[in-house]
């Protein structure tokens, strides 16, 4: 079990009732539906309280939720009950996850920008291995100019991404698609309000 200042400072947001992110899905994930499968599986990366992989399970997805955090995972149980799910919950750090490999129809990373530029290649690797092949990534996070805004997200420039970055990672996918994003966001009390985002849906190469 790790004790690093920032797996005390998650536990420390997730220990209180109210969730931090909200129940409700990301919009983003929520506007992917109709590029989903009518059922397989999908992989929530850093799922935290567990609003999009309970999302996925509803739409029929058998899901993995990794979180590193054991605060945030009692709560995403606790949703998963609520809404009459199932999701399988492994306690795992996003960056050192044995990602199996071609295990996932459906790989999602919302706002998980607690990587750094030599942590997020880890994490960013483990996702394309999880996927198999045709499989649909989906990622949503701040873009740069999040940091105008300051509703939430990391205040590190570093961790944000670029359209760039993205293309460099994943440009070799197929149906690439990339769109920077301005909006109103309502997710709990910890995102929320005019917010700059990127977000990106592809599919692993057959
Ligand atoms: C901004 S929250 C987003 C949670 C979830 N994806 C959502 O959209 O509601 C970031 C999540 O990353 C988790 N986290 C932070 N560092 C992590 C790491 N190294 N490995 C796994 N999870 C991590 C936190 O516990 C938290 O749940």
């Amino acid at each position: 079990m790790t004790t690093s200042p920032d797996f005390l400072r998650w536990e420390t947001r997730f220990a209180k009732p109210e969730y931090e992110f909200g129940k409700a899905p990301n919009d983003f994930l929520v506007r992917c539906k109709a590029l989903l499968p009518a059922s397989g599986t999908a992989l929530a990366v850093a799922d935290g309280e567990g609003r999009n992989g309970v999302w996925l399970a509803e739409q029929g997805l058998a899901v993995t939720s990794v979180d590193f955090s054991p605060s945030a995972q009692k709560k995403a149980a606790a949703l998963a009950a609520e809404r009459g799910v199932s999701i399988t919950l492994i306690e795992g750090d996003a960056h050192t996850f044995d990602y199996p490999e071609a295990a996932f129809d459906v790989v999602a990373e919302i706002f998980t920008q607690f990587s750094t530029p030599q942590e997020r290649p880890l994490k960013w690797a483990g996702m394309r291995r999880a996927l198999k092949p045709g499989g649909l990534l989906i990622i949503e996070g701040y873009a740069p100019k999040q940091l105008q805004y300051g509703t939430g997200g990391p205040k590190e420039i570093e961790h944000l991404y670029t359209r760039d970055m993205l293309k460099a990672a994943f440009g070799d996918f197929d149906d690439v698609r990339i769109a920077e994003e301005e909006r109103v966001m309502h997710e709990g009390a910890a995102h929320a309000g005019m917010s700059a985002v990127i977000n990106l849906t592809a599919r692993k190469p057959r």
